[in-house]
């Protein structure tokens, strides 16, 4: 396959850490970047890649086939419709959107354009999860009963990502740029995963949202129940309020024979841990995972290079990832609104 010319709009910590790393392992090329920050512009002059002005002058850049979008999420919905308006292929980061709304004029744009849209789910690229959901489709743990998944992490009011990214603002916890707090920001992850996981979508969903420890205006921790159309039950409990020295990213798949357990698999590395639990002696032994070594991210962006060349329809894939934003987006509305940090429940 020929190398795609990626641009990339939003070259902050995901981008910088995961991405574009990624795009080199795949023997794509990062060819332009778009974003404010100066900083972003001097990273993106080390990888040879052209810093762009204006979201037009990205879009209008006759090199770039495909922008992976990684601006903070208020700002998706108008990357999204500029660059399939240009015909750009896009991958665009999680949550689609701050609402359905927004998403589902992004699918609008999307489809009316033609081009090829996905949502950056790189979960279902990591190599334990994609030899979890063989082992469920092979019959391995008999009928799936329920998933359950903790994916949690710390952010604090002033947190933002380490390294050469730190001191940055800290729009995760702006309602208005991020469209919510723990649950927008993780729980979409885990919606992708269990459809991933167990071959079918959640048919519905609800969630209860808790502000527990942090002093700002949106949650900081929630759960979500849902249910598949064969009844298999989902939990998610998603944070933003766990240490990270505590075990805080754990995926159970629990069938009428057996279990799997994938301990720290959950995240944007490679490694963690699965093993099978036996349904009739609960022994339980490690599940091979084959090429765990290979970035969730490096996996995506292949996987979307090879959509990209096959040109093949993708209104299954819109369709699904437009569903994932109405769940949360009816779930949230629904929630009960939390009590302030450190109140009552
Ligand atoms: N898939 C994952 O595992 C994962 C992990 C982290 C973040 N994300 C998602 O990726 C997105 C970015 O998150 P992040 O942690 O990298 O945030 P970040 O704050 O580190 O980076 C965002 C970048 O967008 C830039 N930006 C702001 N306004 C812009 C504009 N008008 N045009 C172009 N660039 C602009 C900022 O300068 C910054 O460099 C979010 O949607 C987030 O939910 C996904």
């Amino acid at each position: 396959m020929d190398a795609v010319a990626w641009g990339i709009a939003g070259f902050g910590w995901v981008a910088q850490d995961y991405m574009a790393p990624a795009i080199a392992a795949a023997g794509h090329r990062l060819a332009a970047i778009l974003d404010p920050d100066p900083s972003a512009g001097e990273a993106a002059r080390r990888l040879n890649a052209r810093v762009c002005a204006s979201l037009d002058e990205l879009a209008g850049d006759p090199e770039v086939e495909a922008v992976y979008v990684a601006t903070p999420n208020h700002l998706h919905r108008p990357m999204v419709e500029t660059l399939a308006r240009a015909g750009k292929a896009i991958l665009c980061e999680k949550p689609m959107a701050p609402s359905h709304a927004d998403a589902c004029a992004m699918a609008e744009a999307c489809q009316e354009a033609g081009i090829l849209y996905r949502t950056a789910f790189d979960q279902r690229h990591h190599p334990a999860h994609i030899a979890i959901r063989d082992a469920v489709a092979a019959g391995v743990i008999g009928a799936p009963t329920a998933l359950r998944i903790v994916y949690a992490c710390w952010v604090g009011p002033d947190w933002s990502a380490c390294g050469s990214m730190g001191g940055r603002e800290n729009w995760r916890i702006d309602p208005r740029k991020a469209g919510g707090g723990a649950l927008i920001d993780l729980a979409p992850h885990g919606l992708d995963l269990a459809a991933f996981l167990l071959g079918e979508p959640i048919e519905d969903a609800h969630a209860l949202t808790q502000r527990r420890v942090h002093p700002y205006t949106v949650d900081d921790g929630a759960l979500l129940i849902g249910r598949t159309a064969a009844g298999v039950f989902v939990t998610l409990h998603v944070a933003y309020n766990c240490p990270e020295a505590l075990p805080r990213r754990r995926l159970e798949v629990v069938g009428s024979s057996g279990q799997l357990v994938a301990c720290d698999t959950m995240g944007q590395d490679p490694g963690g841990t699965v093993e099978l639990i036996d349904g009739r002696t609960g022994a339980g032994s490690p599940w091979p995972v084959r090429d765990g070594h290979v970035s969730p991210f490096l996996n995506q962006v292949a996987a979307f290079g090879r959509a990209l060349r096959s040109g093949e329809p993708d209104d299954d894939a819109l369709a699904h990832d437009l569903h994932i934003a109405w769940l949360v987006d009816r779930a949230y509305a629904a929630a009960r609104p939390p009590a302030a940090a450190g109140g009552a429940p």
